[in-house]
């Protein structure tokens, strides 16, 4: 039986209304997370791990991981942090001037995609580049050796609310001047971007957050201030929010499941001037899972979590499966020392390891 036809055998209500009490999903992969490095690199990792079999793994660490060793390096210590059967997908940063031959050896190296962060648009970008001219010798191996673009579209500086907006004009010009690159737009936020990939060819693609999905900008300023909602990209309004729901909801191959899970510890999410940054890891498939079922939209969820973004990057699906169980559970203030997605909230569903 395939993961699908199981999940459709656990979760239909059985007619006289009792719902099922095991959700099983094919193993999700994630397609944008933030690993970090150093001491916190396992905790990290294994908490991923938890719950997707892959993920593409951010490269804006510090030092930056722009170069054939440091993915041979990075993906390593991520391998071994790991618990056997995750598979870390590498990343590495454009950086200004980038040689075409640098671009080369990260793709025998196993990079999947070049990471494009606007310079000065989010945490570690102050190395970007100004515009896609600084990085055009990269683009056009990127596009000749058939890597994903991925990119963190937010044009810096402008109004808060506006950046992603603001930017879609230079995607433009980067499929206008790269026919055959394939781009994705990371943890798309707002409706004119969802309008605006469907309005372009399918060679473009975007991710999109549990948080974007589940929040609006009501959730972190309407009552008291939760800071551990403040990103990059802001989340949005109501009807930014629905057009994110629209999209996943409706299957559409066009777009899929990128974490943007980037823990920063508690203390400095607590500052003045903090960081943008979700950790989201603990908590976002069960949440996912839940919106979804309240949404009478579960079968769209394997498609959004394991179909859809294997088939943009040319994965092989696993096979792998993932259980949930039903059982509610309130989320912690801290895990990890981060404050995790649903910190202090009650989800339904739970990841069958809690045990508990
Ligand atoms: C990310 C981080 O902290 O690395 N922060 C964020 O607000 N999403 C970087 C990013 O993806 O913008
Ligand atoms: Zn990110």
């Amino acid at each position: 039986m395939s993961a699908e036809e199981k999940l459709n055998n656990h979760n239909l209500d059985d007619g006289a209304g009792e719902r099922a009490q095991v959700l099983e999903l094919p193993m999700p992969d994630d397609f944008h997370v933030h690993l970090r490095q150093g001491p916190m690199l396992q905790a990290y990792v294994r908490r991923l791990a938890a719950t997707c079999g892959r993920a593409l793994v951010m490269p804006n660490t510090e030092p930056p991981i722009a170069s054939a060793d440091a993915i041979v390096q990075y993906r390593c210590k991520i391998e071994e942090a790991a618990e056997i059967g995750f598979v870390p997908l590498m990343t590495f940063k454009l950086l200004p001037g980038m040689a075409a031959r640098t671009v080369d050896e990260c793709a025998c190296a196993g990079a999947l995609a070049g990471k494009y962060y606007p310079c000065g648009a989010t945490t570690n970008a102050a190395d970007g580049p100004r515009r896609p001219e600084d990085v055009a010798a990269a683009l056009s191996a990127m596009e000749a050796a058939g890597l994903v673009l991925s990119v963190h579209a937010e044009r810096p500086g402008a109004p808060a609310f506006q950046r992603e907006k603001l930017f879609l004009p230079t995607i433009d010009c980067i499929l206008d001047t790269w026919p055959r690159l394939r781009v994705v737009i990371e943890h798309v936020s707002s409706r004119e971007t969802i309008d605006y990939i469907n309005s372009r060819p399918d060679r473009l693609a975007g991710t999109i957050t549990a948080h974007h999905l589940l929040f609006t900008i009501d959730d972190m300023l309407g009552e008291g201030l939760d800071p551990s909602l403040f990103c990059k990209p802001l989340i949005k309004f109501e009807e930014d929010r629905g057009a994110l729901r629209q999209a996943v909801f409706s299957c559409s191959p066009r777009f899929f499941f990128g974490s943007d899970s980037a823990p920063h510890p508690v203390q400095a999410k607590l500052k003045r001037n903090a960081p943008g940054g979700i950790y989201a890891s603990p908590t976002e498939i069960p949440a996912l899972a839940g919106l979804f079922e309240q949404h009478g939209a579960l079968d769209a969820l394997p498609a959004f979590l394991a179909k859809n973004g294997a088939a943009f990057y040319g994965l092989p699906v696993t096979g792998q499966t993932l259980r949930l169980t039903r059982k509610r559970w309130l989320v912690p203030e801290e895990v990890d020392g981060c404050i995790p997605l649903c910190a202090g909230k009650e989800l339904d569903w739970s990841l069958e390891t809690d045990g508990s």
